[in-house]
């Protein structure tokens, strides 16, 4: 027995030190690189089953949710499933203090109930393929970056045009390997989008922004919908009489669960990473950025729990803002601890030492001065940098945001002042612009946008250095004699932008006149002043910067990729398509702590406490718990929730499916827990794990708390 124990930990560790886990892969490269791997991990399909275009495969049941997220398909019948705070602008959409869905959850009970939702989108990857040559056709290396970037923008518009001529597709192209190579996606955009279902929030979103990026989780994560198309089966625009879309595969759904290293892989969308980064960007981003806005967004989280903890339908209103601005927040502490935990810039240094090494002893030049060149480089961009995002702090992510409104008329000033005006042009402008504001509006606070206005009035004159100030600081210092919250209350008491229905009456009666007008409205000329400054010496330079550093980069891949030319590289995330494989494992996060690498409802009882806004566990899961009706769904007396493995995702890899080494669905990816989310820039197997909901707890809860069980009878329950 002894022995058998000492060969399965053997066995572990040697899987267990997961050299396989690093990685966001291609589809269509893994059969080169990456299958064997794969089937020694445990995978029993072929990579075929996972891309392929001569038959159904994996990809046709993964799509781009929306912008920003993954969803898949887990029925003939077009349902689709994703995060719950992906399907959180939909839920909310639909949400008020009368029918709210947020806190009450959501569940059509026939087709006829379900929700559409204007704008949201599914895509669906056709087909992808290698355009490095045809890109690069006619780049020479004498010629400057634009030029470069001229012949490829030519090339790339044909490369696209040709792939979609005739078709309802659609086509994208990306740089990989930050400009060595390039790729094409061919994509089938659905419009027609409908809610079918989200547990409350108490449940879709349980533990909240004190557990968000945290294991052991409880989070409930995910929301159902389903896709229409047309009597061919094609995308179109909601219509009545459309028809659930039938996709070329669904995953079916294992209910046997997940084990210690079993292997596990996530299909899916990650957004960026910067994994080829030098140790400056490093330590950029540890010493300067990352603190810079951590703080400016402690402030704006302190001002908006305020306001929403006093008040219920201001905490309906601020929910999905206050959530992306604590998100990121968040994030940015736990990557300053794991990049120093893992002396990511010392490490960064060594290699660069070798890597200098190599350069230097290397017939080609062409490496020699990166390093040097990136040093210098790097102590200029931070300044930029810095300023640039806390710009975006200001006018956009939430910030200033009435005084925002002022900044919608650039398209329908430059449609008034043509020679010749189209009425009709002009009228769909207006209609765009007040279409924005009544969205606006239904989620909008004066008292918390002005407090806010003002602190970031505050924060931005103490933290931004002097040459960054906006000509409205004169303004400020002058008139209101440095008194930034008498300024911001005239702003608010004289702008037409602060009431809805002044602001509404100015875009329907917007003529030339009007232009004067609002270049005199307090709240225009504020932001403009922010506008303007950005548009000038900050964009300018911090564009100029970025090009020579993007240049940089893609000598600096290039050459590492020659310096280790035994290794085999995978892409920076580019929101493309990716593959991460990897295996269920439990971790150490800190000295003497060791987590399991699942958690179950009991956990879930134990943080109940009413008293905590984020811990409030419905009477009726309770109740569930309570009576143990757990159905089928029960695992040794309870119901799993959530597990963790060593998948390699990031941003974008929400709702991600998580599936075993037959292809089933074991889980919905929703998180990183934060002793690893440094893995945007250095991963490291022994800290970063992917959180995945346990698709058993899902099935439960449609089943047991919902009561929609119609719905599992569309899926393919592997038992
Ligand atoms: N951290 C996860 C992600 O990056 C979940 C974010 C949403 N949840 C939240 N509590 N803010 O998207
Ligand atoms: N929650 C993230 C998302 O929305 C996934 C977590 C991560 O960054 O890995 O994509």
């Amino acid at each position: 027995m002894k022995q058998i124990v000492a060969i399965l930990c053997a066995a572990f560790l040697i899987s267990g030190s997961i050299k396989a886990a690093e990685g966001m892969w291609i589809p269509i490269l893994l059969q080169k690189y990456n299958i064997e791997e794969m089937q020694e991990l445990g995978f029993k399909l072929t990579a075929e089953d996972i891309y392929s275009v001569n038959q159904a495969s994996m990809k046709d049941a993964v799509v781009i949710f929306g912008g920003g997220c993954t969803g898949e398909l887990i029925s003939n019948e077009g349902l689709l499933i994703t995060n719950h705070h992906c399907g959180y602008g939909a839920i909310q959409s639909h949400s008020s203090l009368e029918n709210d869905y947020l806190t009450n959850g959501f569940w059509a009970m026939n087709r006829d109930e379900e929700l559409t939702n204007p704008g949201l989108k599914a895509t669906f990857l056709r087909s992808m393929k290698d355009v490095t040559e045809e890109v690069l056709e006619g780049v020479t290396e004498e010629m400057t970056e634009k030029e470069r970037n001229s012949v490829i923008s030519k090339n790339s518009k044909a490369i696209k045009d040709e792939a979609i001529k005739d078709t309802h597709f659609t086509a994208v192209l990306k740089p990989f390997f930050h400009g060595n190579q390039y790729f094409l996606f061919v994509n089938e955009v659905f419009t027609d989008v409908r809610l079918v279902g989200a547990p409350p929030s108490a449940i879709g979103k349980f533990g909240g922004d004190t557990d968000n990026w945290m294991w052991p989780r409880h989070t409930g994560d995910f929301s159902l919908f389903r896709i229409y198309a047309n009597a061919d089966n094609e995308p179109a625009e909601y219509a009545e009489e459309n028809k659930p879309y039938t996709p070329k595969h669904h995953f079916p759904i294992s209910m046997k669960g997940v084990s210690e290293g079993d292997f596990t892989m996530v299909f899916g969308y990650p957004g960026s990473t910067y994994e080829y980064v030098p140790s400056y960007h490093i330590k950029m981003i540890t010493e300067e950025v990352n603190p810079t806005l951590i703080d400016v967004r402690t402030k704006k989280l302190e001002i908006m729990n305020r306001y929403q903890g006093a008040d219920p339908a201001v905490r309906i209103k601020y929910a999905a803002k206050n959530a992306s601005t604590s998100n990121s927040w968040k994030r940015w502490i736990g990557e300053i601890k794991g990049l120093d935990k893992l002396n990511a810039i010392e490490k960064k240094e060594e290699q660069e030492v070798a890597f200098q090494k190599w350069a230097d002893a290397s017939d080609n030049d062409k490496y020699k001065t990166v390093l040097t060149e990136y040093k210098g480089i790097y102590e200029e961009y931070s300044k930029y940098y810095i300023t640039y995002s806390y710009i975006s702090e200001m006018i956009r992510r939430n910030g200033m945001e009435g005084v925002g409104l002022s900044g919608y008329f650039d398209g329908l000033i430059s449609e008034i002042e043509k020679d010749t005006v189209d009425n009709e042009v002009v009228l769909s402008k207006k209609e765009g612009i007040v279409a924005r504001y009544q969205k606006f509006f239904k989620d909008y606070y004066m008292p918390l946008d002005k407090e806010e206005t003002a602190m970031l009035l505050q924060m931005y004159q103490e933290n931004i250095d002097a040459k960054f100030l906006p000509d409205v600081y004169m303004l400020i210092n002058g008139k209101y004699k440095g008194d930034i919250s008498k300024y911001v209350d005239m702003v608010f008491e004289k702008s037409i932008f602060m009431n809805q229905n002044t602001a509404e009456a100015f875009v329907n009666n917007f003529s030339k006149k009007s232009i004067k007008k609002l270049h005199k409205d307090p709240a225009y000329i504020l932001l403009d002043s922010f506008v303007e400054l950005a548009k000038s010496d900050v964009v300018d330079q911090y564009k100029e910067l970025r090009s020579k550093i993007m240049l940089l980069d893609r000598t600096y891949m290039a050459g590492l990729m020659e310096f280790e030319n035994d290794k085999v590289f995978y892409p920076d995330a580019n929101f493309t398509l990716r593959v991460s494989y990897g295996q269920v494992s439990a971790y150490e996060p800190k000295d003497a702590v060791q987590f399991k690498h699942y958690t179950t409802l009991e956990g879930i009882i134990e943080k109940d406490n009413p008293d905590i806004y984020d811990y409030r566990v419905p009477a009726k899961l309770k109740e569930l718990h309570t009576t143990k009706d757990f159905g089928k769904y029960e695992v040794n007396g309870t119901v799993p929730v959530c597990f963790v493995a060593t998948n390699h995702t990031t941003g974008g890899n929400s709702g991600s499916p998580v599936v075993n080494a037959n292809g089933e669905l074991i889980g919905i990816n929703f998180d990183r827990a934060w002793e690893g989310v440094m893995s945007d820039l250095m991963y490291n197997p022994e800290q970063c794990r992917n959180i995945s909901l346990d698709v058993r707890y899902v099935l439960f809860l449609i089943d047991k708390f919902a009561g929609a069980s119609y719905l599992l009878n569309e899926m393919t329950i592997i038992e």
